[in-house]
């Protein structure tokens, strides 16, 4: 039997708990060569160049198989409408410009900010619930409610109807996992969700024609733009963009700074004292341990020439992000955590055209989240090191991360 690559060895689940090695192998040859055709990026020189080159695609449409054969059923047939993480421009451009006006500046700037009171009080709401015991497990009890709740404020959903959301998201987020059943069964169940999500997501909208509140559906829906209105499939498929795309890579952006804290008490120490270290500590999680660990849905359209290889045109590509994260060319010590690094231009929420929309709002979530827990927890300790991961490689975190501590401040 062949050795397995080291991009594979990455993809094995054996490996979640530490991949960070394996990238250090991967580095040595920027841009490699998998057998299936997928060309293996990891220096981050090489990286950012290709997250700003026209030439590669987030079109699953342009995705065929190797050498140019029949594309692979959930490559060749996207949903009826793509979201505008599955574009490219112009069309990109537009739908994310419409979803933009409402959510942030220049057009509306106090929307994520205004969010932080709110934001705090279902945190301190979540850890009051720990007073009565002495361990608790912070992905379940902590950082999975969270994001969820968060998005559903942002579009509007009303309080009595977010489980749905809690389910539809795990359902949505199964899916993705490729350890999660086959092909057929996770395209299935993704449709199913989808179809419910959308139902849900229409109603929603004709009661905000009659009655436009103040939150980014009723915004996109009202908009007054160049490009508006956004069409009602357009609308359904954003909606649905963001609750996928802030949820588990949030949650798991809190699990891993706690994680990582609790592996740093010195630096959890300081946070306790000094809660303003939580923003350059946000940015240096997202390059130490970032959520996205790769993204592996980009194809070129053209032949590129790059790190001394030149990848054909209709190849699919996988970037490291999180190996980029760890080059030593770009970061003075990578492999520290340094929660004060002030030259971190990190790779965690992407680049380019593509950078993640959600952005303001992932910080503003985790800063307020590892600030409370810093302040309130006494004496928190890890039970399991390293915690249990779930498999996959692409949106990486832990499953659970059990904490014990002695007392929780009021
Ligand atoms: C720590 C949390 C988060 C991380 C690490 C993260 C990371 C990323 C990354 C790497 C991308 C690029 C994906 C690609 O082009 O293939 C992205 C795009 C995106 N993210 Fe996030 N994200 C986070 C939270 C959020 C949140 C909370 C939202 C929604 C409110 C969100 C919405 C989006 C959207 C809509 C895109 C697509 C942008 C575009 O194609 O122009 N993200 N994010």
């Amino acid at each position: 039997m062949t050795q397995p690559s080291i991009y594979q060895q990455v993809l094995d689940p054996a490996n979640r708990a530490n991949p960070y090695p394996l990238y250090a192998e991967l580095r040595k040859t920027p841009v490699t060569r998998e057998d299936d055709g997928t060309y293996v990026v990891s220096t981050y020189n090489e990286i950012s160049a290709l997250m700003h080159d026209p030439r590669v695609s987030s079109d699953p449409r342009n995705r065929t198989g190797v050498d140019g054969a029949t594309a692979a059923p959930e490559r060749a047939q996207p949903e009826p409408a793509l979201s505008f993480i599955n574009h490219d421009p112009p069309d990109h451009d537009r739908l994310r410009e419409l979803a933009m006006r409402p959510f942030g500046p220049p057009q509306t700037p106090g929307r994520i900010d205004g969010m932080r009171p709110w934001l705090t009080e279902i945190t301190t709401g979540l850890i009051d619930k720990f007073a009565d015991k002495n361990r608790v497990d912070i992905v379940d009890d902590f950082a999975y409610p969270l994001p969820v709740t968060a998005i559903c404020q942002l579009l509007g959903v009303p309080l009595e109807d977010q489980p749905r959301f809690h389910q539809w998201a795990d359902g949505l987020i199964e899916t993705l996992d490729p350890a999660t059943g086959t092909l057929e069964e996770r395209m299935r169940k993704k449709e199913e969700v989808l179809a419910d999500l959308g139902q849900y997501f229409s109603h929603l909208v004709d009661s905000r024609v009659d009655q436009p509140g103040d939150d980014l559906l009723s915004g996109m829906l009202t908009d007054q733009g160049q490009h508006a209105p956004m069409s009602r499939k357009d609308l359904l498929a954003t909606a649905s963009l963001l609750l996928v795309a802030g949820h588990e890579t949030t949650v798991n952006l809190i699990t891993n700074g706690m994680l990582t804290l609790l592996r740093h008490p010195d630096v959890l120490d300081r946070l306790n004292r000094h809660p303003g270290i939580v923003i350059t500590l946000v940015e240096e999680l997202l390059r130490y341990e970032p959520p996205v660990q790769m993204r592996t849905n980009r194809t070129t359209v053209a032949d590129i020439d790059i790190g001394g290889t030149t990848i054909p045109k209709g190849s699919p590509l996988a970037l490291m992000l999180a190996a980029g994260n760890r080059d030593p060319s770009r970061f003075a010590d990578p492999d520290s955590f340094d929660p004060a690094r002030i030259d971190n231009a990190h790779l965690g929420f992407f680049g380019g055209i593509h950078y993640c929309f959600g952005a303001p709002l992932a910080r503003t979530e985790a800063q307020v989240a590892l600030q409370e827990l810093a302040r309130r927890l006494i004496n928190p300790r890890l039970v399991t090191d390293p915690p249990p991961y779930r498999p996959n490689p692409e949106l990486r975190g832990p499953r659970h991360l059990l904490v014990e501590y002695d007392s929780v401040a009021p």
